[in-house]
């Protein structure tokens, strides 16, 4: 309000030292800052000093191009000059008004100040943009995005996974309408679709890209090699070798290769691989490695012998045990062993009952190819005849058996027991004796016989269990 009547105040005073010289001042542009292309909007350009009597040309460019004129207007009587203009992209910058007499060069000619104006064009047509041109890419690479709209201006950009937002994030990094993600891997996998966005005047116009389909593809990590023996019939062995890895996106293509030699390719849907390789018994045949590859690189399996040895004898049983406390056995481990065999089948029995996997007294602890341990708890259950069979995994006839054992809590206690309760019962014993034998021997020292006749007694209570009758007594001590 002040600053319209200072203006107003300084228009007149400039009006009137206009009667007096012929003096143009500087125009003075207004119109809306903001406006939305292809609409009609009234710029004025309006001057406060102006000589009377001479018609004054108007006329509106952006500033820095005079010659592309956006509107003119002539001012026969000093009158505000009116710019209609259908709203363009390029009217977008700084506009300037620029007044001069029409048919009087002695007149200088003025400018006004800029008037700023921002052009709202709605947008239109989003598109998503792959940088590389790559739909397809692979674990670890940089995925970048960019956001292309047929038209619009001021524009926001988000965007969309799968129809979820992005948000960002040092891996997600967005910027103006770029998106960049580092590091990708498979989960980044899917459509990225953008949403551009602007604004005039409470209206919100926005653009939805259709979705970009992306493929990430995790790298295949390197395989397992493994291989189980098939007997097909009497003569013929094949091995089932297989290819297995744990990570990497599919198709694989696996190849099989014995040392340079490629055995077998397959291409997979999958991550893993079998191979049937037909084989000769006790025969080194070579070194397998599987590779497998899904477009980047290939990776390797470690070297794999491939020789195939039937078992052979002889099976050997040994066991150890556990001592607890009063010299009881409480545990015992059996080991089974083949004099050789690389893919040997321990069964253990109890009697003819076979033992497998865990069960009340004992667990069986496979240590393929070497041998198998059987860990058992010492009780009435376990007592038995124990034996251990070897097969080969791909044939069961021809199993080899062990030497059997016959164990049960005595037969295993026996040893300790016995020696320790006899040790200990007898040395107990003859100390009891002898102390006997001197308090008798100091009452009746006469008798020097007696501490020998009561050794004789000691030694045979030990021995036969009972003491020697009166009547051999009574004769020692008659003699
Ligand atoms: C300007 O001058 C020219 C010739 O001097 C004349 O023809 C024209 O009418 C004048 N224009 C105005 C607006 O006075
Ligand atoms: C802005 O919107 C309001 C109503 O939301 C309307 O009255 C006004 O005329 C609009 N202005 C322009 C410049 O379109
Ligand atoms: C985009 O605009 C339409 C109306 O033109 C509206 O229905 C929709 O919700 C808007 N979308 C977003 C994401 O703002
Ligand atoms: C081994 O298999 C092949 C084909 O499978 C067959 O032709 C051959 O007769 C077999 N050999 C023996 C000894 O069975
Ligand atoms: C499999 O091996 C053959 C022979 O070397 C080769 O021509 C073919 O391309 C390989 N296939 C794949 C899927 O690698
Ligand atoms: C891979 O493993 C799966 C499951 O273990 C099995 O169903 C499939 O047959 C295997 N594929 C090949 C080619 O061996
Ligand atoms: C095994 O046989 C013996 C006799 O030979 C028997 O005493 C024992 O109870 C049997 N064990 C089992 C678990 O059957
Ligand atoms: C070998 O024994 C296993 C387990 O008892 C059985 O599953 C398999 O069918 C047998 N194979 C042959 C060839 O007898």
């Amino acid at each position: 309000m002040f600053m319209l009547l200072f203006v107003i105040i300084l228009g007149k005073q400039q009006t009137h030292t206009a009667l007096q010289h012929p003096y143009l001042g500087k125009p003075w542009v207004s119109g809306p800052s903001v406006a939305l292309e292809k609409e009609i909007v009234d710029f004025h350009c309006q001057l406060f000093a102006y000589p009377k009597n001479e018609p004054i040309l108007l006329r509106l460019f952006k500033e820095g191009d005079r010659s592309k004129l956006l509107a003119l207007y002539t001012s026969l009587d000093g009158e505000p000059g009116v710019f209609p203009i259908i709203i363009k992209h390029h009217h977008e910058g700084n506009l300037e008004c620029v007044a001069s007499a029409q048919n009087n060069t002695l007149i200088k000619p003025t400018t006004s100040n800029p008037h700023h104006l921002k052009v709202i064009v709605p947008v239109k047509d989003a598109k998503v943009v792959i940088s590389s041109g790559k739909k397809e890419l692979f674990e670890g690479a940089t995925l970048e995005l960019h956001c292309q709209c047929q038209a619009g201006t001021h524009v926001t950009y988000k965007w969309l996974l799968n129809g979820r937002p992005v948000s960002p994030s040092p891996l997600y990094y967005v910027s103006d309408n770029y998106l960049r993600i580092y590091r990708t891997n498979s989960e980044h996998s899917g459509s990225y679709a953008c949403i551009a966005f602007n604004q005039y005047n409470n209206t919100v116009f926005n653009s939805t890209s259709p979705g970009a389909v992306i493929t990430v593809r995790d790298l295949v990590s390197n395989p397992d090699i493994s291989f189980t023996v098939l007997k097909q019939d009497s003569q013929n062995y094949s091995v089932v070798v297989s290819c297995l890895s744990t990570r990497g996106t599919p198709p694989v293509t696996f190849s099989l290769y014995n040392r340079k030699d490629l055995v077998a390719n397959m291409t997979v849907e999958d991550r893993n691989a079998t191979f049937s390789v037909p084989i000769v018994l006790d025969r080194h045949l070579g070194w397998l490695q599987c590779q497998a590859d899904n477009g980047d690189r290939t990776a390797y399996s470690q070297w794999m012998p491939l020789e195939v040895v039937p078992v052979g004898g002889p099976v050997s049983m040994h066991y150890d045990y556990d001592i607890g406390e009063n010299f009881v056995v409480v545990g015992l481990r059996f080991y089974c062993k083949a004099a050789k065999g690389t893919h040997p089948r321990f069964q253990w029995f109890l009697n003819t009952t076979l033992l497998y996997g865990r069960g009340s007294f004992y667990y069986v602890v496979e240590q393929p190819p070497e041998r198998s341990v059987l860990l058992m708890s010492v009780g009435r259950d376990s007592a038995g005849t124990y034996h251990c069979q070897v097969s080969d995994s791909f044939d069961n006839a021809t199993a080899l058996s062990s030497k059997r054992l016959y164990l049960d809590k005595e037969v295993l206690n026996r040893l300790p027991v016995l020696v320790v309760a006899i040790v200990f019962g007898c040395f107990s014993f003859i100390i009891v004796l002898v102390s006997i034998c001197c308090v008798i021997g100091v009452v009746f020292s006469e008798f020097t016989l007696f501490p020998l006749s009561s050794l004789v007694i000691g030694v045979e209570l030990c021995f036969h269990g009972k003491i020697p009758d009166a009547k051999w007594k009574k004769n020692l001590f008659e003699n």
